[in-house]
């Protein structure tokens, strides 16, 4: 199968009522256990690559990011792939020489004029590449800290006019949620989940999924969330197993031993995701 198309793909899942997992790779172990819960489910998924992960990998995002392309090109569900938090234009044209299908360049921390200039510039070029933009809007994710009051969080208006200023494809939002949170006690707003989706006409992409209770995430899909990012949630379940199994079986020295219940535990935490936006059987 050919590597989906990332707009393509949240589209239908926007029209299905649905979501559309896209998950962190961090090594190959990653993307396999990721494309074969998929596969499992008959789900269609997005394999995601953050600038944070190439940094890991010594900089080069080709290997990871081919090694995904080549999982992508086999799978028998649509898989998409994206580039996560990119700082540079640099890294979105080298993913795009990879294979991927959509890229975010992270300009939120920009005023927002300045952020929506970078955006018109980039939509220009990556649709000239017949490949989809994530912009965002807000701040997303608020990195630092559990975002608790309103600051920060995407205004539906104003949301509504970068979308039409900019012509970005999909739409990253602000509202409640903070990266790599490892409890689920994030508070999303979800009446203003209700309001981005009635302003916005593309589909809206929600950062810092893992620290949102299951009910709240299952709801913000069936508010409008489409594209559900999710990163810390597998690494809990992968770092969970390693720690295990060395745990019960200290002399183990051979990695694939330990990998393969890392791998697994991955592929379960894929499926139950599927499972909680809706996407079984939508491949
Ligand atoms: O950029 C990463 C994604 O937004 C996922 O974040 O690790 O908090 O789930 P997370
Ligand atoms: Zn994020």
């Amino acid at each position: 199968m050919a590597i989906a198309a990332t707009v393509e793909l949240l589209h239908r899942a926007r029209a299905g009522g649905y979501g559309v997992p896209a998950f962190n790779v961090i090594g190959i172990e990653h993307a396999e256990a990721i494309v074969r819960g998929a596969e499992l489910e008959r789900a269609p998924v997005i394999l995601q690559l953050s600038e944070n992960a190439v940094k890991y990998h010594l900089g080069a995002i080709e290997p990871i990011g081919r090694a995904c392309a080549e999982l992508a090109r086999a799978a028998r569900v649509p898989v998409a792939l994206h580039l996560d938090h990119a700082t540079t234009v640099g890294l979105c044209e080298r993913a795009v020489a990879a294979g991927f299908s959509s890229v975010m360049l992270d300009t939120t921390d920009l005023p927002d004029a300045e952020n929506a200039r970078q955006t018109v510039a980039l939509v220009a070029w990556a649709h000239a590449h017949d490949t989809g933009v994530e912009a965002a809007l807000g701040v997303v994710g608020g990195k630092d800290a559990l975002q608790t009051t309103d600051e920060g969080k995407t205004d539906p208006d104003a949301a509504r006019a970068f979308v039409a200023q900019t012509g970005a494809d999909l739409l990253a939002v602000a509202v409640g949620t903070s990266h790599y949170m490892v409890e689920q006690t994030a508070r999303i707003d979800l009446d203003l989940v209700s309001r981005l989706r009635a302003a916005v006409p593309v589909p809206l992409v929600l950062h810092g999924s893992s620290g949102v209770p299951d009910a709240d995430l299952a709801e913000a899909v069936r508010r409008g969330i489409v594209k559900v990012n999710l990163a810390t949630h597998l690494n809990k379940a992968f770092t969970g197993a390693v720690r295990s199994f060395l745990d019960a079986n200290p002399d183990v020295v051979d990695p694939r031993k330990y990998l393969t219940e890392a791998r697994d535990a991955v592929t379960d935490a894929v499926r139950d995701r599927v499972r909680l936006l809706g996407g079984v059987g939508q491949a």
